[in-house]
């Protein structure tokens, strides 16, 4: 069965980059996983103040990623870091303090520039944030795209053949399997548990 993806983009862009490296995964690996792009644009900026009696938008948007399997991140570089629409959504998810989305919840992360270091920066600020939120974030392999542009697209706004397609489809059959393995691993801890206390109660 398809894991439900949660996809946040980076980017507000209509035209962008991510949001169309977000689709083509969407289109390639309909099969394994089943993703949907979460508006994060309408998201009032986080203010702790709120927590008691949040904007409507932020509910959506939590209870979405609670209802995904995984999250993956596709996103811009902005000045060597998170775009500031990203990082607010990332803030939105994780609070009130204690009750954030994104805990345990497995995720992977995709940047894509049309400079040559395909968004290094902004990938690890994202893997900082999710360490501290405590998401088991896909190790590898890591996804820096470099030198994407208009081109890299056909008319339907998906990846042409080529390396970048390539690497896009190992990278949606990687995170697959990685989101399979964690809820796996969690469900067989969880009945091993279960089995242990029967035992205890029989012994
Ligand atoms: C405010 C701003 C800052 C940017 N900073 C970087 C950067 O640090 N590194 C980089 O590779 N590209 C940078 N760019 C270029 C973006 O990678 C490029 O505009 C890209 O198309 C944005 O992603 P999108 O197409 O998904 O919107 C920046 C663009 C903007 C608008």
């Amino acid at each position: 069965m398809a894991h439900n993806i949660a996809i946040i983009v980076g980017s507000l862009r209509k035209d962008s980059l991510n949001r169309r490296v977000a689709r083509s995964i969407c289109s390639f690996a309909g099969d394994i996983l089943d993703c949907g792009i979460v508006e994060i644009g309408d998201l009032p900026l986080y203010n702790q103040d709120l927590d008691t009696d949040p904007p409507e938008q932020w509910t959506r948007f939590r209870q979405t990623i609670a209802a995904a399997d995984g999250v993956l991140f596709c996103s811009p570089e902005y000045n060597r870091g998170i775009p500031g629409v990203l990082k607010n959504a990332i803030d939105v998810g994780s609070r009130p303090y204690g009750q954030s989305v994104f805990d345990k919840k497995p995720g992977a992360i995709v940047t894509a520039s049309p400079g040559s270091i395909g968004g290094f920066g902004a990938n690890h600020q994202i893997r900082q944030a999710a360490v501290f939120l405590n998401m088991p974030i896909m190790q590898q392999p890591e996804a820096y795209f470099g030198h994407v542009s208009d081109d890299s697209f056909d008319e339907s706004g998906c990846l042409k053949d080529g390396p970048l397609k390539d690497l896009v489809m190992v990278i949606a059959g990687s995170f697959a399997n990685w989101v399979d393995m964690i809820h796996t691993s969690r469900r067989l801890l969880a009945e091993d548990s279960a089995h242990a206390a029967k035992q205890r109660e029989h012994a």
